[in-house]
């Protein structure tokens, strides 16, 4: 446990109530704080250092499944200060480092705020002779809103942090599951020859929401799915499916090979848009039998929005390995269930020997269970057992469900892990800089498609798989959805 003081840059803000102060709390649990650490929150709030731990304690009540354990709770609470600093005023940083240990300065600064207080919070470490080369800062997404708006930002950060120092963070790489591609893809030999253009006929990735807005509006009728979800998470899941072998674990090793990938993204252009991407906007429709609101129905929205909520596209990857394989991406809210899977198609046999019985056989499927129901399947087709004329056969799954193949674990959340590994200062599971910039360049072309098109959103009905045209975007290929 490598011992630095945690500062939190918006501390009474959703993330930190929701995620980050329950996350440290389960790092405090299992042991994972080094005694010496200090965990300062940073707000422009009027609140003491007493306060903050009054409110730690109501978030863990309010947003923690299990009961607060006291011993813990009492180690945890010796750990929390308060330091009142508008954070776009460096002159006031000072009083961060009042509350930070004096000999130490290993800070990890999370910044748990809007992107445009990176560059200043950046500058106020450093005014404040925080920005130490031990010095972490770890940026929450969304690292700007396209390609010109995330360099700016990664100027103003890189301007006092050298990118070893930058955390970028993707919450889904922290989740169980996302990792779980790496080891599926990289510590079983079954998968290390029946992974490219030879075996696999397509891949489908889902990440598919059942919340719809739910007073985030203003943030997100500026973003839409595309740039809220598919730039980030997606892309991220996309690249651990794709990437070439790493030479190792470690944080560049992993992180060149994604880049790889998203340079070989296929650019999707006004000239091939239509055909490769789908828009959606949830109109009104019923969801787990009430009657819900479609997009333009929540509350406090713009009317006139034709910001999307769903995104469907088929991506190719221009590389050796995926020569001729598509990858067809989805996400959108309040769509029929909460479920995001990767799933694998395997290609037809070149040769049906049962011909007698099955004109065709079902392809192999291998799927990723990512979220809920963390697990993985393998679908192939059994013999019947049985006497008689014929082979009979019948599809049958091997289902490897995490809940009850690992069933003392806990299966930690995303931020636990993330907040740990940059504790740790260990930087592979964070995007870096040119990565997300990559990732922009391919969006802001979608983005930039959709423009000229002028076309608005296609209506779903909420609790639906989505428009109709994403139907369509697979059958056009003589493919479907996996449902
Ligand atoms: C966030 C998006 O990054 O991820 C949200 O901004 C989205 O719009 C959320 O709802 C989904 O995360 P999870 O972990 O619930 O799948």
């Amino acid at each position: 446990m490598k011992p630095c003081d945690l500062l939190l840059f918006g501390a009474l803000g959703d993330l930190s109530r929701r995620k980050l102060i329950p996350s440290l709390y389960q790092l405090e649990k299992a042991g994972f704080i080094a005694p010496e650490t200090a965990i300062v929150g940073v707000a422009r709030e009027e609140v003491t250092d007493e306060g903050f731990v009054v409110q730690a304690r109501e978030n863990l009540g309010t947003f923690m499944k299990e009961a607060v354990d006291a011993a813990v709770w009492e180690r945890f609470a010796r750990r929390l200060r308060f330091a009142k600093v508008d954070l776009s005023q460096p002159d006031q940083y000072g009083r961060v480092r009042e509350k930070v240990d004096q000999s130490l300065r290993e800070t990890v600064g999370y910044c748990a705020v809007a992107p445009a207080l990176f560059g200043p919070i950046c500058r106020g470490l450093a005014a404040a002779g925080l920005a130490t080369d031990r010095a972490r800062v770890v940026l929450e997404k969304p690292i700007g809103t396209d390609l010109a708006s995330s360099r700016a930002i990664n100027d103003a950060v890189g301007a006092v942090f050298p990118e070893r120092q930058v955390y970028r963070i993707d919450h889904y790489l922290g989740k169980e599951t996302v990792l779980n591609l790496l080891a599926l893809r990289f510590a079983n030999s079954l998968f290390t020859t029946n992974w490219d253009h030879n075996t696999i006929d397509h891949v489908q990735i889902t990440v598919a929401e059942e919340v719809g807005i739910e007073g985030r509006w203003g943030y997100f009728d500026a973003s839409g799915q595309l740039r809220d979800m598919v730039q980030n998470h997606l892309l991220q899941i996309l690249t651990l499916v794709a990437i070439e072998p790493p030479t190792a674990l470690d944080g560049d090793s992993i992180r060149d090979e994604k880049l790889k990938v998203l340079r070989a993204l296929r650019p999707i252009t006004r000239d091939n848009v239509e055909e490769t991407t789908v828009r959606g906007q949830y109109a009104a429709g019923f969801f787990q039998g009430r009657q819900v609101p479609g997009y333009l129905g929540e509350e406090g929205c713009n009317p006139g929005s034709t910001t999307e909520t769903f995104a469907a596209m088929r991506v190719d990857i221009d590389n050796w390995r995926w020569a001729g394989v598509p990858f067809y991406l989805r996400t959108g809210k309040r769509l029929a269930a909460k479920r995001s899977e990767v799933v694998v198609h395997f290609k037809n046999l070149p040769h049906n020997i049962f011909q007698a019985s099955y004109r065709t056989l079902p392809a192999n499927r291998l799927i990723i269970r990512l979220q809920p129901d963390e697990g993985v399947e393998i679908e192939m087709l059994n013999k019947v057992p049985g006497l008689g004329k014929g082979v009979r056969l019948q599809r049958s799954t091997l289902d490897l469900s995490f809940t009850e193949a690992f069933k003392s674990a806990r299966i930690p959340d995303a931020y636990e892990r993330l907040l740990l590994e940059a504790m740790q200062a260990n930087q592979t599971l964070f995007i870096r800089r040119d990565e997300v910039e990559q990732a922009w360049t391919w969006i802001d072309s979608i983005q930039e498609a959709w423009r000229a098109l002028h076309e608005p959103p296609k209506p779903y009905p909420a609790g639906s798989w989505g428009p109709v045209a994403s139907t369509a975007l697979l059958s056009r290929d003589g493919r479907e959805w996996s449902e």
